[in-house]
């Protein structure tokens, strides 16, 4: 149904002007509190990308990390040997990620802005990470970030995702996030509304719950999220 309401980006930006949280100054806010028990204020990389990273055998070349917050897989992938660009459109969240990439000594190039306003990387990338971005995207985002995401790789490039399961989200359906106007704090996502949504554009390698870890350890991992490993066809269909 919304689908049909969008036309151009006019409409796009519109629809985002219903959701009045989760908007970046919220993002600011929330990465302030450093101390809080939040799950991801940690070091530790997600364990699925170390996995699939590793996996995959693909010399390091460039990659993306979507929504970097404090910058912990960014740093993972620097320090694989990686190329990396980091974006997140909080800008307490760079701030943190630049102190993160500093103390780790690698080298990776932050940018401050949207998905949707960033023109892109140079040049496409081996690799995108995106940990925790996707889900709080709103209905009517979805298939243009995977256009998005798709058009930054490479062909043959991989895609590592992490996003909440229906278990770890809000619980509401797309007409409910539009009649409420907000996503109650991010959506969770069936394995089958994953594979019919990247599938359009991606060859999905592993799709799972991500291996629970304690905080204390090297690798990051909850089992309220899924992960899922998807590559871009070597040619278009
Ligand atoms: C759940 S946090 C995950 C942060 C980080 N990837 C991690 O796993 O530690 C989601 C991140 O996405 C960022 N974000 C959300 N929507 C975004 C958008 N449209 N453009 C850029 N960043 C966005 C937020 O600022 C936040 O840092």
């Amino acid at each position: 149904m919304v689908r049909a309401m969008i036309s151009s980006e006019r409409d796009l930006q519109a629809l985002d002007a219903l959701f009045a949280d989760r908007q970046e100054r919220w993002w600011d806010g929330f990465y302030t509190q450093r101390a809080k028990p939040v799950p991801f204020f940690v070091d530790a990389p997600d364990e699925s990308l170390v996995e699939w990273v590793q996996a995959s055998h693909v010399a390091p070349g460039r990659a993306l990390d979507l929504g970097c917050g404090n910058g912990r897989n960014a740093v993972f992938l620097a320090r694989a040997g990686f190329a990396v660009e980091a974006l997140d459109f909080s800008a307490t969240a760079i701030e943190w990620a630049q102190q993160n990439i500093a103390k780790a000594g690698v080298s990776v190039q932050l940018h401050e802005a949207s998905v949707f306003e960033w023109p892109g990387p140079a040049q496409p990338v081996d690799w995108v990470c995106d940990s925790g971005l996707f889900h709080h995207l709103p209905p009517h985002r979805r298939a243009g970030y995977v256009e998005r995401v798709a058009s930054w790789l490479k062909p043959g490039g991989m895609l590592a995702l992490t996003c909440f399961n229906p278990e770890g989200g809000s619980g509401l359906n797309d007409d409910e996030v539009y009649a409420r106007r907000t996503l109650g704090g991010g959506l969770g996502y069936t394995e089958a509304q994953l594979r019919a949504i990247w599938g359009a554009a991606f060859e999905v390698l592993a799709l799972r719950p991500m291996q629970a870890h304690p905080k204390e350890a090297q690798v990051f991992g909850l089992p309220f999220l899924w992960a899922m490993w998807a590559r871009k066809p070597l040619t278009a269909d």
